[in-house]
C-alpha cells in the first residue's frame, strides 16, 4: 500500500554542505557582469511573486552591474554568475527558464519559500554545473522530475519537504554519481520501492567493474550511503561491504529478521540507527568489531536482545546511545563504565533487573542526559552531587535518601522508588541552594515530615510533584504556600495528590498564576475552596500564539531528540499517562478530600480548563450558574458531595464535555436540554440523593 511508504524515502550522506556567511552574498571583486546573465536573472527576478511583500530583490536593477547585487556570486576572474541565494527570500511565482542562461551556476539555494505547490521545474535537470541545489521546504509539490538525476556534479541535493512531494520510482537517483548528501525525507513514495530497486542501484556502485575503477569517483562518494527508506524484510549482510559508509539511518521501518554481523565490518561507521523496527535475534560483540569510530547508536523500541559478555570492552566511545525498549537485562549493562563521551544515554524499560554498580553514581555526572526508568535496578542512593541536566530513574529500586543537585540539573525523575527521610533535608540542603531545577518528581516514595521550609531556594520549578509520600506534620500546606507564591510564579503543575496533606487551602495559592495542574487530591484538605480561582491566569487565558515560553520547559531538546516530561493524571475518572500534550492540559483536581462551602462562584470565568473534578468532598449548594462559559470543559465530576439545586441551564453549552458524574448529591429538576448533555445515559434522572448519573458518550 503506497500509504504506509509515506513519509522518508532516502537519504545519503552529509559532511559537504557549504555554509557562506552573509559576507559572501555579493561579489567582492571588480569583475562586471555578463550582459545575457544580466537579462537573464531580471527576467527570473519578474517570474516571481513576492507574497510577504518584502523586496528581498531590490538590488537587481537593470542599472546595477549584476555581479554586486544581493544574493548574487560571480566568479570573480569570468564575472558569469556561479551562485545564487534566494534562501527565506519569502518569493513565490515561477522559476523563468532563463536560469538555463546562467551557464556556470553551481549553487542555488531556494530554501523556505513559497511556491505554493507549484511543480519543481524539470529544466533544473539541465543545469549541467549544479553542484548544490537546495529546496529544502520551498513550497513545491508534485512529482520530482526524474531530470533531476541528470545532475551528475550535484554534490547536495536537498527536497526535504513536508508539502506534497512525491516520487513513482528512484532508478534517477542513479545518476546522481557525484552526491554527497540526499535528502528526501517526507517525499512521498508512491510506488513500492522495495529492497531490490536499492539492491539495484547499489549493485551499480558495487559490482566488480565498478570496484576496479571505472567510475571510482562517484563510487568513493557513494560509499557515504545512508538510506532511509520505508519497506519490510531483513537487513541485506552486503551493507556490510559498504566499508565507506559512516552513517546507517534505517530507523522506523518495518525491518525484520536478525541483523546482520557483517554490520561490524562497517569501520567507519559514525552512526548506526536501527531503532523502530521489528528486528529480532541479538546484537552481540561480532556485531560491533570494527566500529571503533561509533558515536550514535539508536536501537530503541526494537525487539532485538543486546547481549554482551560482562567484561567487554567496545571498540567504540559513544556520545550518544538510545536502547531504551530493547532487552539489555538482566544484567546491569557494566561496558557503560568504558564509555567516557557519553552525554546521553537513553536505557529505558531494557529489562535490567540488577544492582546498581559501584562506579554508576560518579560515572553519571559527565552524563548529560540520563534515562533508566522502568528498570528494577536496585541500590542505595548514596550521598553524591548529581550533574546531569536531566536525570529520570523514575521506577526503579532505588533506596535511601535524595541526593543533592548541582547546578547543572533541571529535571531529577526519581518518583515510584523507594526513597525515604524527610524531604526537608533534601530541599533545604546547602548544595542545592543554587540549584536550577525545573522539574522534580518524587512521587511514590516514602519521603516524609513537613514540606514547608526552604522553598525560596527552588524558584525555577515548574512541575513539582511530591504525589503519594508519606508526608505529613498538621496544616502545613497552609504553612508553605505563602512563601511559594512570592517565588514560584513559573509554577506550571502543582501535584501533592495522595500526600497526608491536612488543613485548608490558602487563598495565597492562587497566586500561582502560571499553574496549569492543580492536582490536590486524596489528601485531608478541608475547609472551602478559596474563592480566587479566576487568578490562575493561564486557565483563565487561551495560550498567546506563537508564544510558547512554558511550554518549552516541558521539553529539553538536544542535538539527537528531546526529553518529554511526562505526568499521570486522573482526567476523566482513570489515570492517563500525559507526554507531548501534557502541555495543553489543565486541570483542578481537588477530589477526595474534606473540603466543605460551596464551588467558588468565580469559578466558571476558567474558561480554557479541560477537567474539574471535585468529587468527594462535602460540598453544599448549586453549581454555578454560569458554568457554560467554562468552554473547554471536556470532564466535570462533582459526585459525592452534598450539592443540590437545578442543573444550570448554560451546562448545555459546553460542547466538548464528554464525562459527567454528578451521581450522590440532591439534585433536583429537569437535564437542561442539549445535544451533548442527551449523549449521556439518561438511566436515572431522578434528582434525589443517590442519583446515578455517569457516563460517557457513545
Ligand atoms: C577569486 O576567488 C578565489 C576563490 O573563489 C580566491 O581565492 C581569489 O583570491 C579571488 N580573487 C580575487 C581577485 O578576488
Ligand atoms: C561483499 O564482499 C564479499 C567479500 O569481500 C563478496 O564475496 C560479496 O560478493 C560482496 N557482496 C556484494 C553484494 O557485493
Ligand atoms: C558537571 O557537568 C558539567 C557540564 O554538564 C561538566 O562540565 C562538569 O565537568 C561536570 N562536573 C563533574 C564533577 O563531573
Ligand atoms: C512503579 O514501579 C513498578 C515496578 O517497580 C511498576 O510496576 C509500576 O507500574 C510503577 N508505577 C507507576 C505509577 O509508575
Ligand atoms: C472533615 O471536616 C469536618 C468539618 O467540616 C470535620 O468535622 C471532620 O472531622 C473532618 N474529617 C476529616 C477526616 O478530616
Ligand atoms: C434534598 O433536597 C430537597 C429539596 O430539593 C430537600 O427537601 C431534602 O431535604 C434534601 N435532602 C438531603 C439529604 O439533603
Amino acid at each position: 500500500m503506497s500509504a504506509s511508504f509515506a513519509t522518508h524515502v532516502l537519504f545519503l550522506l552529509w559532511f559537504s554542505a557549504a555554509t557562506f556567511s552573509l559576507s559572501f552574498y555579493k561579489t567582492e571583486s571588480s569583475v562586471s557582469c555578463n550582459e545575457k546573465e544580466k537579462q537573464a536573472l531580471l527576467t527570473l527576478k519578474s517570474g516571481f511573486t513576492n507574497p510577504r511583500n518584502l523586496n528581498p530583490l531590490s538590488s537587481w536593477s537593470d542599472q546595477e552591474d549584476c555581479c554586486r547585487w544581493d544574493r548574487v556570486r560571480c566568479d570573480n576572474k569570468t564575472g558569469r554568475v556561479t551562485h545564487l541565494y534566494l534562501m527565506r527570500t519569502a518569493l513565490g511565482g515561477k522559476i523563468s527558464p532563463s536560469l538555463l542562461e546562467l551557464e556556470l551556476l553551481n549553487y542555488l539555494d531556494l530554501s523556505e519559500n513559497y511556491f505554493n505547490c507549484t511543480p519543481i521545474p524539470s529544466f533544473l535537470g539541465s543545469m549541467a554545473s549544479l553542484r548544490h541545489l537546495n529546496l529544502y521546504e520551498a513550497g513545491f509539490c508534485g512529482l520530482i522530475p526524474h531530470q533531476l538525476g541528470n545532475l551528475s556534479s550535484l554534490h547536495y541535493l536537498n527536497l526535504r519537504s513536508y508539502s506534497h512531494l512525491y516520487v513513482d520510482t528512484l532508478r534517477w537517483i542513479s545518476g546522481l554519481s557525484s552526491i554527497q548528501y540526499l535528502d528526501l525525507s517526507h517525499a512521498n513514495l508512491h510506488r513500492e520501492v522495495d529492497w531490490l530497486q536499492i539492491m539495484t542501484l547499489l549493485e551499480l556502485y558495487l559490482d566488480e567493474s565498478s570496484l576496479k575503477g571505472e567510475i571510482p569517483e562517484s563510487l568513493g562518494q557513494l560509499k557515504h550511503l545512508k538510506a532511509v527508506i520505508r519497506f519490510s524484510g531483513p537487513i541485506p549482510s552486503f551493507l556490510g561491504n559498504l566499508s565507506e559508509m559512516r552513517a546507517l539511518d534505517l530507523q522506523l521501518n518495518q525491518l525484520n529478521g536478525s541483523v546482520p554481523k557483517s554490520l561490524g565490518l562497517l569501520s567507519n561507521l559514525v552512526a548506526l540507527l536501527i531503532g523502530n523496527n521489528v528486528l529480532t535475534g541479538t546484537l552481540d560483540e561480532a556485531h560491533f568489531t570494527k566500529l571503533s569510530k561509533l558515536k550514535n547508536l539508536e536501537i530503541s523500541s526494537t525487539p532485538l536482545f543486546f547481549n554482551v559478555n560482562s567484561n567487554w570492552v567496545p571498540p567504540f566511545q559513544l556520545e550518544f546511545a538510545d536502547m531504551s525498549s530493547c532487552k539489555i537485562g538482566p544484567n546491569f549493562p557494566t561496558w557503560l563504565q568504558t564509555q567516557r563521551s557519553l552525554h546521553f544515554l537513553f536505557m529505558s524499560k531494557s529489562g535490567i533487573l540488577d544492582k546498581a554498580p559501584s562506579w554508576f553514581w560518579n560515572w553519571t555526572s559527565n552524563i548529560d542526559t540520563i534515562d533508566l526508568s522502568d528498570n528494577h535496578i536496585e541500590g542505595d542512593v548514596p550521598d553524591i552531587l548529581l550533574n546531569s541536566t536531566v536525570l529520570n530513574l523514575r521506577s526503579n529500586h532505588f533506596k535511601g535518601r535524595l541526593p543533592r543537585l548541582s547546578a547543572n540539573v533541571k529535571v531529577l525523575n526519581i518518583a515510584n522508588n523507594s526513597i525515604y527521610g524527610p524531604i526537608s533535608t533534601f530541599l533545604c540542603k546547602k548544595m542545592n541552594r543554587k540549584n536550577k531545577l525545573e522539574v522534580l518528581d518524587v512521587s511514590n516514595n516514602f519521603l516524609s515530615g513537613e514540606i514547608s521550609h526552604c522553598w525560596r531556594y527552588w524558584q525555577s520549578l515548574i512541575h513539582l510533584n511530591l504525589g503519594t509520600n508519606s508526608l505529613s506534620g498538621d496544616n502545613h500546606l497552609s504553612g508553605i504556600i505563602p512563601l511559594w507564591v512570592r517565588k514560584m510564579r513559573n509554577l506550571i503543575i502543582l501535584r501533592l495528590r495522595s500526600s497526608g496533606l491536612k488543613g485548608k487551602i490558602p487563598p495565597k495559592i492562587c497566586q500561582l498564576s502560571s499553574l496549569r495542574i492543580l492536582d490536590l487530591a486524596n489528601n485531608s484538605l478541608s475547609g472551602p475552596i478559596p474563592n480566587c480561582l479566576k487568578n490562575f491566569s493561564a486557565m483563565v487565558l487561551p495560550d498567546p500564539l506563537n508564544e510558547d515560553v512554558y511550554f518549552d520547559s516541558l521539553e529539553y531538546d538536544f542535538d539527537y531528540g528531546s526529553y518529554i516530561e511526562s505526568l499521570m493524571l486522573v482526567p476523566k475518572g482513570w489515570e492517563l499517562n500525559y507526554e507531548e500534550n501534557l502541555k495543553f492540559v489543565r486541570i483542578i483536581d481537588l477530589s477526595s478530600n474534606n473540603l466543605s462551602g460551596s464551588i467558588p462562584v468565580d469559578i466558571s470565568v476558567l474558561s480554557e480548563l479541560h477537567f474539574l473534578n471535585l468529587s468527594r468532598n462535602h460540598l453544599m449548594g448549586s453549581i454555578p450558574e454560569k458554568i457554560g462559559s467554562m468552554k473547554q470543559l471536556e470532564s466535570i465530576d462533582l459526585s459525592r458531595n452534598l450539592l443540590s439545586g437545578e442543573i444550570p441551564p448554560s451546562m448545555s453549552n459546553l460542547s466538548f464535555l464528554s464525562y459527567l458524574d454528578l451521581s450522590y448529591n440532591n439534585f433536583s429538576g429537569r437535564i437542561p436540554s442539549s445535544t451533548q448533555l442527551q449523549l449521556f445515559d439518561a438511566l436515572s434522572y431522578t434528582w434525589q440523593s443517590s442519583t446515578l448519573w455517569s457516563s460517557s458518550p457513545k
